[in-house]
């Protein structure tokens, strides 16, 4: 196979994604949004298959934003009855591969069966001590960092917290992504080149890939891809690259 002596080393330690294109991609086949939505479940399913083998031990997926919630009804209805599904249908499969769930975003927004089943699967994985899948769910950048701002401003005003002791750690411990690694690859399928609200203060320095892909057409060979991306670049936080080359 044509790249196979590549390797994927170092892997990121978190890989979060942009699931982007579902509906281009069914507008193509003049099939409805939906039918483009389904067949971005199995992407979803043979990425953390593969972010799982390659040794990823955080994976966030992009699948609902807060400004989603705009779409036509009807769409909204079809995500959620497919989130859902999923994740009854994915349970016994992640407890088997020892993966823990969890969940980025308003929670309380989503239908109540919805979120049912979602606390059932991140309850019961919750000892799962593989890789962390994270979904970023009703899912905003910005309100997240307001939540945090708002918290942390509340243990101000109480004298738990001292306004000057404040600092990168305080804040992303106020974030849904607490006590997790910033991502180091983030990846967007579909062709946009927009972060869309998402991590917008985890991603300060992470590397990141775009890809024409549409979301569907994304699977493990293209995640691959993005892996082998993600190992031949230089990440210099600031300093020279020879400074770089000197400290490996
Ligand atoms: C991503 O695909 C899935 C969600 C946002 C829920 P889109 O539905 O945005 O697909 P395009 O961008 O219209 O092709
Ligand atoms: C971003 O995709 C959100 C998700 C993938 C869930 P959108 O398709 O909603 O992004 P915009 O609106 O084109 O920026
Ligand atoms: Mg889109």
């Amino acid at each position: 196979m044509a790249g196979s002596e590549r390797t994927a080393d170092p892997v990121p330690a978190h890989v979060a994604i942009i699931m982007d294109g579902n509906g281009r991609w069914a507008k193509k086949r003049h099939r409805p949004r939906l039918f483009g939505h389904k067949a971005g479940v199995d992407s979803v399913r043979a990425v953390v298959e593969a972010a799982r083998e390659s040794g990823v031990n955080h994976l966030t997926l992009y699948a609902f934003s807060t400004e989603n919630w705009n779409r036509p009804g009807a769409e909204v209805k079809g995500l959620m009855a497919l989130l859902k599904t999923y994740l009854q249908a994915e349970l016994a499969n992640m407890k088997k591969n020892n993966i823990r769930l969890g969940c980025f975003g308003q929670k309380e927004r989503l239908p109540e069966d919805v979120r049912r089943v979602m606390d059932e699967v991140i309850g019961d994985t919750a000892n799962c001590s593989g890789m962390r899948l994270n979904l970023a769910l009703s899912y905003g950048s910005r309100t997240e960092i307001i939540g945090a701002v708002q918290e942390i401003a509340q243990k101000c005003a109480s004298g738990q917290l001292d306004a000057e002791s404040i600092n990168d750690q305080v804040m992303s411990d106020h974030l849904y992504s607490a006590g997790q690694p910033d991502p180091d690859l983030m990846i967007r399928t579909g062709g946009e080149k927009r972060l869309s609200n998402f991590l917008l203060w985890q991603l300060s320095y992470a590397e990141i890939y775009f890809t024409e892909t549409m979301w569907p057409d994304f699977r493990k060979e293209q995640f691959l891809e993005a892996l082998y991306s993600f190992a031949s670049r230089q990440r210099r936080y600031g300093r020279t690259g020879e400074q770089m080359t000197k400290a490996e």
